[in-house]
């Protein structure tokens, strides 16, 4: 299940990133990807460390973590911090799948759902389309800046060539109370049809049962 957030960060939230970010110390991206990513990385990163990182982290993260799609949809135990990556031109990231399990000792955690939350308008810059493989065929993203996309980290996935203009984006991962995507979906989509049910007829018998299922679908699947 893909999903997408518009305006996860309104535009003074976008500006005071890019601003944040402007004169940040970018690295060479190979330096946090796993084996058989960084055959095919070529980005730059914001060096973990920088101070910049610790409060764009919380601004960016604390409102994907919060809100009710991310909520019901990827059901997040544990939240990644935050990466920020910039590609200028002749830059790309060749089809790969994320690390399974990141994060450093004690602090480890296992990545099912990725994040991309777009930092930059997609007509500043030509290229850059982050391409998912899914089960119905490959899906094809590049969204307004302030909009977060969020997939199976299980997902092949690349992000093609920049050839004008800057792509910057927030990357993060999310470990889910709910391992297996096809359950999320299932639980997503239940949700949705309780939330439906609240509004049109919050005191109907069906409204309760649908309730009752999400409710004990997600005790019975639920990993803590
Ligand atoms: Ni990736």
């Amino acid at each position: 299940m893909l999903l997408t957030i518009p305006a996860l960060l309104d535009a003074a939230r976008v500006q005071q990133a890019r601003a944040m970010l402007e004169d940040a110390p970018f690295v060479d991206g190979r330096l946090s990807a796993g084996s058989d990513a960084r055959r095919v990385k070529n980005n730059e990163e914001v060096r973990p460390d920088d101070g910049r990182v610790a409060e764009l982290n919380r601004m960016i993260l604390g409102r994907l973590y919060a809100h009710p799609v991310f909520q019901a949809a990827a059901l997040p135990r544990k939240l990644s911090g935050a990466f920020f990556a910039r590609y200028r031109p002749g830059m790309q990231y060749g089809t790969h799948v994320d690390d399974p399990v990141m994060g450093p000792e004690g602090g480890r955690y296992r990545t099912d759902v990725s994040v991309t939350v777009f930092l930059n308008e997609p007509d500043t810059y030509d290229g850059g389309e982050l391409t998912i493989e899914t089960e119905f065929g490959e899906q094809q993203v590049k969204l307004a800046a302030g909009d977060a996309v969020f997939y199976p980290s299980s997902s092949l996935h690349r992000v093609a060539e920049v050839v004008r203009g800057e792509r910057l984006v927030v990357v993060a991962w999310a470990e889910s109370m709910v391992r297996d995507p096809a359950r999320r979906r299932l639980l997503y989509d239940l949700y949705q049809v309780t939330e439906a049910l609240r509004i049109a007829t919050p005191q109907a018998e069906a409204t309760r049962r649908a309730s009752h299922v999400h409710a004990n679908l997600m005790r019975m699947w639920a990993e803590l």
